[in-house]
């Protein structure tokens, strides 16, 4: 039997097995990252690797050493993850993978590791979009979240409001129509002189200041749905320039506070306006932004007054890990839709 063979068979049994173990690799960007996951919800290990000072004194994410750098990391991120598990590669069921979107070196590392431990072992290769995979960061970390619901994804390369349909099933409300809310968060952080990457710096100055500081515009988008957060970085950069070429001091604490809440703000108000039009009972928050101090309190607030019931994903999930892969893929594995050794990186893969 050939290898595709052996793995459609075994994908099929795995549908009825009670326990099914998925190892995950994740390497889209600067985390390299492995992990064991049980029937979607249960973390048995999970290992990040991350790379962030590699990539901080150039300001950002240099792909030539990030690509390196997984090369280098992944074997030991995969031997963490199943050491941490307790468990041997016989005990693991099928293997998981980012294949987009993201930078095409770097997720070729991990696409790679996974098609030949897939191969060697026998197992099924599962390929996972990333961003389906912070959606699922809440599965691991709220048991009675089910689809249907609406999610917020936020991260360093896109931001989208996404009706959840079901396991799998996306449909696109609304994206942004130029930065990704993370994005503007770095680029506002590095006028402050923040490191690399500065949204966490910069959400906790903002925890000091005062978000009415400085007054910010707000973005005009075609869709209702829709974010830009562009002009809001540029107004912010000019806003700070001018400031220091006229001498007027502003503390930094303000700043921040005034920027996040401008974005958090934007963020919130399209997000709870799609929640009520579609009249759904919960909301999810996912990707590297939904750590932001800000805006979880925000969205408490307002899902708490609108009877909409809130889930976050646990902080330590919201930015890049292959535990929120290993629950992707189950659900990609239930679908019945594996991969095969033909399985390439796709750096502008789309969810939907
Ligand atoms: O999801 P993620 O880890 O990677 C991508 O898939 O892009 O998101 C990383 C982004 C970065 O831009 C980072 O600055 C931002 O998420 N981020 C934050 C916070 N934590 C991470 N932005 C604002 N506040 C935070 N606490
Ligand atoms: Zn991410």
């Amino acid at each position: 039997m050939s290898y595709m063979d052996i793995c459609r068979e075994k994908a099929a049994q795995l549908k009825t097995k009670e326990k099914v173990n998925i190892l995950a690799i994740e390497s889209s960007c600067d985390e390299t990252a492995a992990a064991v996951i049980e029937n979607g919800r249960v973390i048995k290990s999970n290992a990040v690797f991350s790379q962030i000072p590699l990539h901080a004194i150039y300001g950002g994410v240099v792909p030539e050493i990030a690509s390196r750098a997984h090369v280098d990391a992944v074997d030991r991120m995969v031997d963490h993850a199943l050491s941490e598990a307790g468990m041997t590669f016989a005990e693991i069921d099928a293997i998981g993978v980012t294949y987009g979107p993201g930078l095409v070196g770097a997720l070729l590392t991990g696409v790679s590791c996974a098609k030949a431990l897939a191969f060697a072992l026998d197992k099924p290769l599962i390929p996972v979009n990333h961003i389906e995979g912070h959606i699922c960061a809440n599965y691991l970390t709220h048991p009675d979240l089910t689809p249907p619901f609406i999610c917020l994804v936020a991260s360093g390369g896109h931001s989208h409001i996404l009706m959840v349909e079901d396991y799998g099933v996306y449909r696109l409300l609304g994206c942004t129509q130029d930065d990704a809310a993370g994005e503007a968060f770095d680029k506002a952080a590095r006028v402050l002189h923040l490191p690399y990457p500065g949204g966490p710096l910069l959400d906790k100055l903002a925890q000091n200041g005062d978000p009415n500081a400085l007054k910010l515009p707000k973005a005009h988008t075609p869709g209702e749905y829709d974010f830009s957060f562009s002009g809001l970085k540029t107004a912010f950069i000019n806003a700070t320039h001018t400031m220091e070429q006229k001498g007027i001091e502003m503390r930094p604490e303000d700043l921040a506070a005034s920027f996040q809440h401008a974005v958090v703000d934007a963020l919130l108000s399209k997000t709870m306006r799609a929640a009520l039009d579609h009249h759904v009972k919960a909301l999810a928050l996912a990707g590297g932004v939904s750590a932001n101090s800000g805006l979880r309190a925000a969205f408490e607030a307002a899902c708490q007054k609108a009877g909409i019931k809130l889930y976050m994903p646990r902080l330590d999930l919201c930015g890049d890990n292959a535990a929120m892969i290993g629950s992707a893929a189950y659900y990609r594995l239930l679908r019945g839709e594996t991969g095969d050794m033909r399985l390439n990186a796709k750096p502008a893969l789309r969810l939907v």
